[in-house]
């Protein structure tokens, strides 16, 4: 028997076999989750998209475009998840976007009020959004889980604007936790060491930043992507019961060092 025989629920932010979303999904189904899969829209996205999830053993996935941006997307996707599954358990928020020039080292005070507004947007706001969503058809309760990074609480340098969209992002996290623990709907945030990834390769000076891990961290490595996966199994899962409103590290320990 699985730990989430049962459960069903949509992944949002698998762009291929790197993305952590695919790595969750991949942990989730292990232990007998089915789960939907939301991508970016594009006939390329859907391709990459695709290839993963099918190439990882999925057959015949639920797959659906959807630019989180847009209401109207956000809309048709949750209908559509509805009317497939009918209830959900979970959502999975791995999700996030800034636009690269302004993930350079030293210009985060450089950031225009457009590009702040959209990372925030895309990368903050919408973990609200799919939350409003979603816990109209989470009868049964559920979780929902955002994916956030240490630069939310310190300043890491080219981390820059996508550090303050993370840190609204864990703030939408407690608010989301406070009122919707009520309909048993659990909100956490899992913070994870740095992935190589389609997103956090547009970070500047990230080989730095795994390399000082690496050196730091108390486990003296960096994480894995599998391990944020396993870490996802235990919060969507009935042994998180008691466990809503937190931010839990998946850095090999690299948060806890103070030099
Ligand atoms: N890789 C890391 O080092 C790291 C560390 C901590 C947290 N995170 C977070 O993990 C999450 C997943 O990132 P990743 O590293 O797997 O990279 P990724 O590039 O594989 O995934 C990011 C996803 O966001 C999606 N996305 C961007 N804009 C969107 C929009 N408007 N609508 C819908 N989807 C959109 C992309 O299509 C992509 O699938 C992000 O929130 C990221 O900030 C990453």
């Amino acid at each position: 028997m699985g730990l989430l025989d049962g459960k069903k629920g949509m992944v949002f932010g698998v762009a291929n076999d790197r993305s952590i979303a695919w790595h969750i999904a991949k942990n989730l189904i292990d232990h007998g989750a089915t789960c939907g899969f939301a991508h970016l829209p594009g006939e390329k996205m859907e391709r990459r998209a695709r290839k993963a999830i099918e190439g990882g053993g999925v057959v015949d996935p639920f797959l659906i475009p959807c630019d989180a941006s847009k209401d109207e997307d956000l809309d048709a996707t949750f209908a559509a998840a509805k009317d497939h599954f009918d209830a959900i358990d979970f959502v999975i928020h791995s999700i996030a976007f800034a636009d690269r020039e302004y993930l350079k080292l030293g210009n985060f005070h450089q950031t225009p009020r457009d590009v702040f507004t959209q990372a925030m947007d895309i990368s903050a706001y919408t973990l609200v959004a799919m939350a409003k969503r979603a816990a109209e058809f989470m009868p049964n309760g559920g979780s929902i889980i955002g994916m956030t990074y240490f630069g939310s609480e310190k300043a890491i340098p080219g981390y820059n604007v996508m550090g303050v969209a993370k840190a609204a992002l864990e703030a939408c996290t407690r608010y989301l936790s406070m009122e919707l623990g009520e309909k048993g709907i659990r909100v956490n945030t899992l913070s994870a060491g740095p992935i190589k990834t389609l997103s956090s390769m547009a970070v500047d000076g990230l080989d730095e930043i795994f390399e000082w891990v690496e050196k730091k961290a108390p486990l003296r490595r960096n994480v894995e992507a599998d391990e944020v996966g396993k870490s996802a199994v235990y919060l969507v899962s009935d042994l998180a019961s008691g466990v809503t409103g937190e931010n839990i590290y998946i850095d090999c320990g690299y948060n806890v060092v103070g030099l």
